[in-house]
């Protein structure tokens, strides 16, 4: 059985205070959602820790937007599974388009990263996804499986989340169709060894196109930016029809 999971990727939003504040007014509202559907939040690292106190006993899990793939070292800027693990994140976003695009993120680094979190029990969501001129070139299915083919090589199908994010449907409104997006993860978990990993769609996911993405076969979740920072709006997500 594939796993619900509506995750928020809250990215470079949120002090610790507005995080709190979220939650205040979040968790009311999923006390009565379907316990069969996972919610996740992955907020900045400078919230995780307040996060996991204030979610303590909840049925939200935690997650970051980043790992690094050792344990400590002369890496500035980076953060490890040890320190994350510590405060109680049991998700990871890994290869976001964001940081393959501004922060030179590679296949490589995508994939010691997945490791990493999975020596430490901590499940990552692998994006991926091709970009408009890529879709328009015909390109799409091309580029989306020579990044599974190279972000998977040693990693551990039976504690990963996949996420499908279109590009050019990332914080623009642009929606990719309900249908094309079943058909293209259809086409990643054709790829998989293991066809109970969970697939979300990414993209502009809100309140108003959530249900007819959810009602899809092949998708098992999403992925959500702008939508997930306002808690009403998140929470009409999490409790799709
Ligand atoms: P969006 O972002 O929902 O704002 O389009 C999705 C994502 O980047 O994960």
């Amino acid at each position: 059985m594939r796993k619900i999971l509506i995750a928020g990727n809250w990215k470079m939003y949120k002090t610790q205070a507005e995080a709190k504040a979220f939650l205040q007014s979040f968790l009311p509202h999923v006390e009565n959602t379907d316990p069969a559907r996972g919610i996740i939040l992955c907020s900045p690292f400078t919230a995780l820790d307040p996060m996991s106190q204030n979610l303590h006993g909840s049925r939200v899990r935690l997650g970051a937007q980043n790992i690094h793939w050792e344990e400590v070292g002369a890496y500035t800027g980076e953060v490890s599974g040890v320190m994350l693990k510590e405060i109680g994140v049991s998700y990871v976003i890994v290869g976001h388009s964001e940081r393959r695009q501004y922060f030179g993120e590679t296949d490589e680094t995508v994939n010691l990263r997945l490791k990493a979190a999975q020596q430490y029990a901590i499940t990552p969501i692998l994006c991926v996804g091709e970009t408009k001129a890529q879709r328009d070139a015909g390109e799409t299915e091309a580029v989306i499986l020579a990044q599974l083919k190279a972000d998977l090589v040693g990693v551990d199908q039976s504690n990963l989340v996949i996420a499908y994010e279109p590009i050019w449907a990332i914080g623009t409104g642009d929606t990719c169709e309900a249908t094309e997006a079943n058909r293209v993860i259809g086409l990643i978990r054709a790829q998989l060894d293991n066809p109970d990993v969970p697939i979300q769609y990414g993209g502009s996911v809100k309140p108003s196109n959530v249900d007819e993405i959810m009602a899809q076969p092949e998708i098992d979740g999403a992925l959500v930016g702008g939508a997930s920072l306002e808690a009403g709006d998140f929470a009409r997500i999490v409790n799709y029809e």
